[in-house]
């Protein structure tokens, strides 16, 4: 009766099943997973929200595909005072992040083709693919002081003969968990690598505003700045010829803090006549259902700048709870806070395993199946114990150590 998209086996699991069990009996959980930026206790300017959503311009229905004209002006004026410039007919608006993946994915691939993603990363990729018919294989990270692509071992990803060649490489950046962000040079390198293999490139960059602005620095000053995969602040003029189609994924649920608004939107990059073809082809897809509410487009400029704000405060928050996990974490304590450029999670390790050199951490652990997938400091306060993460069993290996 129905399609095999949806048979994925979700049995409860110990953890599942205790939330359950605490749900019912404990008047309040602290649930340490909780990234809904409306319930974390921020103050939220509603009367401003609701007076931008009062345009009675609304009332009118004009269907447009790519967005109103007006919206992705402001979304392009909005990049632009943040340093990332982008043309307005470079960008297609969706409901989401999550929607922006659909429409690519039925872009680029067919059903029962392939779609590389970061391990570890985004959880929701195995859904968002498969709801679309395709299947999900994995590129691995390096770890070398900080998390990053493994370049190496995705080139010889994409060449292997024994399987379909991908459609697409996908990237979160900043990653999420891993924190590390993108860097100009890294970009060159995967451009090139998946424009020669004509495998177009999505990077979903909805933390992208949230950068520890002291890494941001550093990166600056070292000559190779943490970028977007997109135009790379150059702006959309110089593009390059060559490379790979790329798509850059944002939207106002991180950025602004306002996930209910259901708007985002896609940057097309890259070769000018196969960024003008991938634009049509998604126009055409998204006029299939013009989801995009016309309220949240009238109101897309006045919201933009009411959720500067709820950035700032967001910000502030993630930097106290990365705080706090920085005080948790003590000399004395078994784990230790990875380095991370930025987004809503702090990557832990642990286990204090001495390597050779006497130095200490991940990169030169011999067990480096004591790197965990992260605590998490997330929107909601960091009540955890962090030291507890030592009991838990880490049994797959994220990372891939450089030689
Ligand atoms: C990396 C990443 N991308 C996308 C999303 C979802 O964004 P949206 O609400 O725009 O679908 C999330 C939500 O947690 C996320 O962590």
């Amino acid at each position: 009766m129905f399609s095999r998209r949806l048979t994925w086996p979700c049995p409860p699991n110990r953890l599942s099943r205790l939330v359950d069990e605490k749900s019912t009996r404990a008047r309040r959980l602290f649930d340490l997973t909780g990234s809904n930026p409306t319930r974390a206790g921020l103050s939220y300017p509603a009367e401003a929200i609701a007076a931008a959503l009062a345009d009675a311009g609304a009332a009118l229905y004009e269907p447009s595909a790519r967005g109103l004209g007006t919206a992705r002006a402001a979304v392009a004026e909005d990049a632009a005072r943040r340093g990332r410039p982008v043309a307005p007919d470079r960008l297609l608006l969706t409901a989401s992040t999550s929607e922006a993946y659909a429409l690519l994915f039925k872009l680029l691939a067919d059903p029962g083709e392939t779609v590389l993603v970061p391990r570890p990363s985004y959880p929701l990729f195995d859904y968002l693919a498969a709801l679309e018919g395709l299947r999900v294989s994995t590129y691995p990270l390096a770890f070398d002081d900080r998390f990053s692509i493994d370049l190496d071992a995705l080139e010889s990803l994409l060449d292997a003969r024994d399987t379909a060649p991908p459609r697409a490489v996908v990237l979160v950046n900043p990653n999420n968990p891993t924190g590390t962000a993108l860097r100009r040079g890294e970009r060159a390198r995967l451009r090139e690598i998946c424009g020669a293999r004509g495998v177009a490139l999505i990077s979903d960059e909805v933390f992208l505003d949230y950068l520890d602005q002291h890494e941001a620095d550093a990166a600056a000053r070292c000559g190779d700045p943490i970028v977007s995969a997109a135009s790379g602040g150059e702006g959309p003029a110089a593009a390059p010829a060559d490379g790979a189609l790329t798509f850059a994924l944002g939207g106002l649920s991180k950025s602004c803090g306002l996930p209910q608004m259901k708007l985002g939107w896609i940057v097309a990059d890259g070769p000018g006549v196969l960024v003008s073809e991938a634009l049509e082809r998604l126009e055409f897809i998204a006029d299939t259902y013009l989801s995009v509410g016309t309220p949240v487009m009238r109101a897309a400029g006045r919201l933009l700048e009411i959720g500067a704000e709820i950035r700032s405060a967001i910000g502030r928050r993630l930097a106290e709870n990365l705080e706090a996990l920085r005080r948790r974490l003590n000399p004395g304590s078994a784990c230790r806070l990875l380095r991370r450029d930025g987004g809503s999670m702090g990557p832990v390790a642990a286990g204090s395993h001495r390597g050779e050199g006497g130095s200490e951490g991940p990169a030169h652990s011999r067990d480096a199946r004591a790197l965990l997938r992260g605590e998490v400091s997330r929107l909601g306060r960091v009540v955890g114990e962090v030291e507890q993460l030592r009991a838990a069993p880490v049994d797959e290996l994220p990372v891939v150590h450089r030689p």
